[in-house]
């Protein structure tokens, strides 16, 4: 093993299977494994409890002063988001969250107030962290940069299992849409697109199963930090 201070970025379109596999990573090798994704959704609940709408800039960013985000780890190591101490790891997970996320996430204001949170993350832990601009603005540094992705419908397909074995209410061509949107979405926006890091290494996951994927990056990380 290394004393070398690990940094893993993986970036990636929604529903290429980031979390699945950082968690997978971060059981591996022992890391912590930080779901921004789950912070911009923490925002956008608070938005949308607040009755505020997901595209109303001025309203979204004058909730951002009053706004207590946190995250823990339970016992088991699973990250929980607190808004204002309460755990809303659940609700944060719904399709119209999701949509809520997306567009608070455009705001360069919200990306501003997230910052500081997640390179602290960063700085104190040896961390896989997946989001869409950890390798190109929270973590210009990390060790590893990796873009992970894979054609639309194999995520929408992928998204679909996910949410229906959750108990979640929806069908295929929902989830492809919204995927579609958030696509469009988060790749447009003008603060910190969603793009792949000049440094980072594409793993394309389209015709790979869930263990081809895991064992890809895993290599990856094994030989990086050399471990
Ligand atoms: O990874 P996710 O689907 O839970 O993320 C929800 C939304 O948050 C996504 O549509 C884009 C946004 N997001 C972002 O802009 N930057 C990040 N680092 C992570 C997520």
């Amino acid at each position: 093993m290394t004393d070398r201070h690990i940094t893993v970025a993986i970036d990636g379109p929604s529903g290429a299977g980031k979390s699945t596999l950082a968690r997978m990573s971060a059981k591996e090798f022992r890391l912590l494994y930080v779901d921004t994704g789950a912070i911009y959704r923490t925002v956008g609940l608070a938005a949308q409890r607040a009755g505020v709408g997901s595209r109303d800039a001025a309203g979204v960013i004058q909730l951002l002063p009053g706004l207590d985000i946190a995250m823990d780890y339970d016992r088991t190591g699973v990250q929980r988001m607190l808004l204002h101490g309460e755990d809303v790891s659940r609700e944060i997970r719904t399709p119209l969250s999701s949509i809520y996320a997306s567009d608070v996430s455009a705001l360069p204001e919200v990306r501003a107030f997230l910052l500081e949170m997640q390179r602290r993350l960063a700085r104190e832990h040896n961390v896989v962290m997946d989001g869409r601009d950890i390798g190109t603005v929270v973590l210009p540094d990390a060790g590893l940069k990796v873009f992970l992705t894979a054609g639309p419908e194999a995520r929408a397909r992928r998204r679909y299992r996910e949410l229906t074995e959750k108990g979640t209410a929806c069908t295929l061509e929902e989830v492809l849409r919204d995927i579609q949107y958030r696509d469009k979405n988060d790749s447009s926006r003008a603060a910190a697109p969603l793009r792949q890091a000049e440094d980072a290494v594409l793993l394309d996951t389209t015709d790979l199963s869930l263990e081809e994927s895991a064992q890809a990056l895993n290599t990856l990380i094994r030989e990086r930090f050399g471990l």
